[in-house]
């Protein structure tokens, strides 16, 4: 805005701002995968379906899909080494620093994943090794999560079942102890779960996805890039807003403190959790196809009461010109705490359950700045706009 102009070229060289993955309209609330709308995959497609359409770039044929899916959820169980690490950790570590820590120690135990010791262009060389490394990743990242669930419990791990369906085996393991080796979670739960999954895949160039594919440009291996993309969302100000929600809607306690709230939020001494979007100036079409699933769960496991003061949160935010006029709308994040809620998640697990699926968008991200055979590493350039060149002036000399 300083009048200094970036060269096209210079600003392209700089950023992998091409992609064929994501296409979001803030403006019309509008999202889609591969030309697919959200809408449509949500209702017709299942979470691995969707993570093979982002990663490979088209929805898998028949022979492609049984191939993936015996290939991910043969994939699902953890090394012994990586289990110890996440079995070493306190039961009260927060769920997020377990799925990191997994992934880090994955990172430790696959030297044949790692370009740094297989040489640089391992990825580009060997595509085998990198949809190896995508299967095996996707097909971990529920076993982790159940794993997190597991130390959190102070209960030992549950072996997947590779005859379970993806969402399916992440619920048997969470919760096969307290109901049985044959435990067939509801059906309803799993269908909801993967319509979750769906909606969490991958959002364009969001702040994790950024950072997954930052980190792997510098052609570090796709473990560790993991586990930096699962940092960044961590934050409050990203995917550990579903758990920020639920605690906002306690806080609150009642539909009655709702106006005294949203006066707090304007006078900038509460945020909204769950709603506002950097890209988003309508409302994020994800927010309400989650709020339908919130009934599905509801009807399986019982209504959450904290939906009442969300929904007078929503109502009255969308009535309100100082929302109104900064386009503040509900998010991904308002909705779906309440859905994990009801299922009996505990509250510090929630953002887990946001970054087990959006590993597929990170998958997909990381691939293609590969595949663009580019190979360059991510080096954004700044506007510096500090003090101008000078020369130094010893102590005794500055005033
Ligand atoms: C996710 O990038 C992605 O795609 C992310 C994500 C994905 O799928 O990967 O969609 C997932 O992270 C969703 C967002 C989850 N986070 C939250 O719900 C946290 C609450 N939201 C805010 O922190 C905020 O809305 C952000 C971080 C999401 C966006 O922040 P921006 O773009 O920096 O917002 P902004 O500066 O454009 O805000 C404009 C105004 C400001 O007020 P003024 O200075 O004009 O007076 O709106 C205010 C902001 O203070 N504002 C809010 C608010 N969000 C923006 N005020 C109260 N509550 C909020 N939630």
């Amino acid at each position: 805005n300083n009048g200094i102009r970036i060269s096209d070229q210079g600003f392209l060289n700089t950023a992998a701002i091409t992609s064929k993955i994501t296409f979001i309209d803030g403006d019309k609330g509008f999202l889609m995968h591969r030309g697919y709308p959200i809408e449509q995959l949500a209702e017709k497609s299942d979470f691995l379906e969707t993570a093979y359409l982002l990663i490979f770039g088209s929805l898998p044929d028949k022979d492609q899909d049984t191939t993936w899916r015996y290939e991910v959820m043969h994939h699902t169980a953890l090394a012994e080494d990586a289990m110890k690490v996440i079995g070493s950790l306190r039961y009260d570590s927060h769920p997020m620093s377990v799925f990191i820590s997994a992934f880090s120690a994955m990172a430790a135990f696959a030297p044949e994943a790692n370009p740094a010791l297989q040489g640089r262009d391992l990825y580009q060389k060997n595509k085998d090794i990198l949809n190896k490394n995508i299967i095996r990743i996707i097909g971990k990242a529920g076993t982790v999560a159940a794993a997190a669930m597991r130390v959190r419990m102070n209960r030992p791990f549950i072996a997947p079942k590779s005859n379970y369906s993806y969402c399916e085996n992440i619920l048997y393991m969470m919760d096969a102890v307290a109901n049985g080796e044959d435990y067939k979670p509801d059906p309803r739960l799993v269908k909801a779960l993967d319509i979750l999954f769906i909606l969490h895949a991958d959002h364009e160039m969001n702040c994790s996805t950024a950072t997954m594919t930052h980190v792997g440009s510098s052609l570090v291996d796709p473990y560790s890039a993991v586990a930096a993309a699962a940092a960044a969302l961590y934050g409050p100000l990203h995917g550990g807003a579903n758990e920020a929600v639920i605690r906002m809607c306690e806080k609150i306690g009642s539909v009655e403190n709702v106006p005294s709230f949203l006066e707090k939020v304007k006078r900038k001494e509460e945020l909204l959790f769950g709603f506002g979007h950097r890209v988003y100036r309508n409302t994020d079409p994800r927010s309400n196809i989650i709020k339908k699933v919130t009934e599905s769960v509801f009807e399986a496991c019982g209504r959450e009461p904290l939906i009442d003061v969300a929904t007078a949160l929503r109502d009255a935010a969308l009535k309100d010109p100082w929302f109104v006029e900064r386009k503040l709308y509900p998010n991904v994040d308002f909705w779906s705490g309440l859905c994990y809620r009801a299922m009996g998640f505990p509250l510090d697990f929630f953002p887990v359950l946001f970054a087990v699926p959006r590993v597929a968008g990170w998958l997909a991200h990381w691939k293609q700045n590969l595949d663009q055979g580019n190979g360059k590493i991510w080096r954004p350039r700044q506007l510096y706009i500090g003090e101008q060149k000078r020369d130094y002036v010893g102590r005794e000399e500055r005033e």
